[in-house]
């Protein structure tokens, strides 16, 4: 398939997950590619007379969000979300999801729990069989992390640090990314209670399946995984 059509797959998927937004409702929205189709269509309806409150998981989410006028919750005290839209970079067949390919790992987690329903919105490149061949992103703070990524490695991870244009790729919250592959015979599952633990990571890219519906855009139509 062309990229192209690939990408007509994923705003059939953010335009079908729009379709989850009601009016007076207070929203999360995520980061990727996946999300600009969807924030730029929110956009429209906005325009139209939709009205919500949204809350972005990371700059360049909101920078786009401002720009398209959608209204921001404004009081930082009051952020419980009806609902969260989100790209996945992974989702296996149980709605386990593996995020972080945008670096706003962390951000996109506290809206997701934020959240009494997250909707992923995808194409179905996204679905695979079993999360554990892929890479985890961890966001780590920056202090001593050359140290860090050795503790992670006598663990058994092969660890990559996440690089931008050849220099430290720097998050919205300041910390690092580490690319983080797991051992054979470990789940995601059990690499995230083990590195969640560990002072200096922040977060990890696994999000267990909790309160969330899949759109999945295929060639065949649009599959919803509840
Ligand atoms: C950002 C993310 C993105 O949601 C994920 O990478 C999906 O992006 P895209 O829609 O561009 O495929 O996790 O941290």
């Amino acid at each position: 398939m062309c990229e192209n059509k690939w990408e007509a797959l994923k705003q059939k998927a953010a335009q079908q997950g729009c379709m989850y937004i009601h009016d007076g409702m207070k929203v999360g929205l995520g980061s990727g590619s996946t999300m600009v189709y969807a924030l730029k269509y929110l956009g429209e309806l906005v325009k139209a007379g939709l009205r919500i409150q949204a809350v972005c998981s990371s700059d360049k989410t909101e920078a786009l969000a401002r720009e398209l006028k959608l209204p921001m919750i404004e009081d930082p005290s009051k952020i419980s979300l009806d609902i969260n839209l989100d790209g996945v970079d992974q989702i296996d067949p149980h709605g386990n999801v593996i995020k972080g390919g945008g670096a706003a790992l962390t951000r996109e987690k506290m809206l997701a729990q934020w959240a009494a329903k997250t909707i992923w919105i995808m194409d179905e490149r996204k679905i695979v069989d079993k999360l554990d061949q892929y890479l985890l992103p961890v966001e780590v703070l920056p202090f001593n992390h050359e140290h860090m990524r050795t503790v992670l490695i006598t663990m058994g991870y092969q660890v990559t640090l996440r690089k931008h244009q050849g220099q430290p790729l720097i998050t919205d919250n300041g910390g690092l990314i580490f690319d983080v592959r797991i051992p054979i015979g470990k789940t995601m599952s059990q690499a995230h209670q083990e590195l969640i633990q560990l002072a200096g990571v922040v977060e990890t890219g696994y999000f267990e399946k909790r309160l969330s519906t899949a759109v999945i855009a295929g060639s065949e139509g649009i599959k919803i995984i509840d």
